[in-house]
């Protein structure tokens, strides 16, 4: 791996899927990395591989799902594991999952079973990794609970059921980070709560993060999340990694057509409330029947006929850690 801080990266990662009506290529070449302590930002609309990602970097991609290409690098203390040469369901990945890479779901009642407490729950994921004592981990429990702003003593013996979803949310974090993991996964970790809690799990996880030099995936719909909380972004479309950038260079100085799209479809505070706001033209097309060339063309006010309908572009180099696939910049 390139340097001493590299922690994940990812080359050219293809994930389908498989049914009767056809092949979903959800992730369809990707290509990232992220050192330690660092915070990427990973953005798109609906449908466009974000979480397929996070699940195969996990390898816990659904059933009809396979990974077909590509290669996940995780870099240990120890050695370099490629993820996807391991066992979907074997010790290796096991002993990964939680420990070094954590995941944090949309919405924590699928992740919490509903008839332990969480204190059993979390402790439970404590014991089989680290293999400490009951009453070690139902120490380290309490003070995890405590760093994510519950009282500890009420929340251990509470089920999830019982706790508001703030209150859940936060237990999940507790839960993803007992095993204090190189790298976190953020599955758009606030969409399920409302405003004011939003503010203060995003506070709480870029604490955790500064204390504990943890690596963070941030994935969101939210463009004000990744540039409060990301050092860089990657754009994706349909599958596709189509732009990556340092977050304020993205936002300053977006190149992709669709990065553009994405960026005008949310009102600016300076402009006031008559603003016209551009959303992208169209709606993402279906996954089954994916458009030639470049997929974003039909959508594209920049589509250059002849070009970007016949041929994809790969990755092109507009600045040192800025890459965008598009013709423009050939
Ligand atoms: N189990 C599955 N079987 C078939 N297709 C799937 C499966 N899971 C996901 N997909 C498809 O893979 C594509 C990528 O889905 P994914 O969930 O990664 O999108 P996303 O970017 O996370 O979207 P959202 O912002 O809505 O969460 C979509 O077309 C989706 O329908
Ligand atoms: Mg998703």
């Amino acid at each position: 791996m390139e340097n001493d801080k590299s922690l994940l990266k990812v080359e050219d990662l293809k994930t389908y899927f498989y049914s009767k009506e056809g092949t979903v290529k959800a992730v369809d070449g990707v290509n990232f990395s992220i050192n330690r302590g660092e915070t990427l930002g990973i953005a798109g609309e609906s449908g466009c591989g974000k979480s397929v990602t996070a699940q195969s970097i996990l390898r816990l991609t659904p059933k009809n799902g396979r990974i077909e290409n590509g290669r996940i690098l995780l870099r240990t203390d120890e050695k370099t594991v490629d993820l996807v040469s391991l066992k979907a369901s074997g010790d290796e990945i096991r002993k990964i999952r939680g420990k070094k890479i954590s995941i944090i779901f949309q919405e924590p009642m699928t992740s919490f079973s509903m008839v332990h407490t969480i204190g059993s729950q979390i402790i439970e994921v404590i014991r089989l990794h680290q293999g400490c004592t009951r009453k070690e981990a139902r120490d380290r429990t309490l003070e995890l609970l405590n760093m994510v702003g519950l009282s500890a003593e009420q929340a251990i013996d509470a089920y999830p059921f019982s706790l508001s979803g703030g209150m859940r949310q936060r237990a999940m974090i507790a839960m993803s980070l007992s095993c204090m993991p190189s790298l976190l996964i953020a599955d758009e970790p606030t969409t399920a709560v409302d405003v004011t809690i939003q503010a203060q799990v995003l506070k709480l996880l870029r604490r955790i993060q500064k204390e504990k030099q943890m690596a963070l995936i941030m994935i969101t719909h939210d463009l004000a999340v990744l540039s409060e909380l990301c050092d860089k972004v990657m754009i994706m479309y349909l599958g596709k990694d189509v732009e990556h950038a340092p977050t304020k260079e993205l936002f300053s100085n977006p190149k992709h057509p669709y990065t553009k799209g994405l960026l005008n479809s949310v009102p600016k505070l300076h402009q006031g409330p008559r603003q016209k706001i551009e959303a992208i033209k169209g709606t993402v097309p279906s996954p089954y029947a994916l458009p030639t060339g470049c997929s974003f063309h039909p959508r594209c006010p920049d589509f250059i006929p002849g070009l970007c309908d016949k041929e994809i572009p790969k990755l092109f180099d507009v600045d040192e850690n800025h890459k965008v696939s598009c013709f423009l910049y050939q």
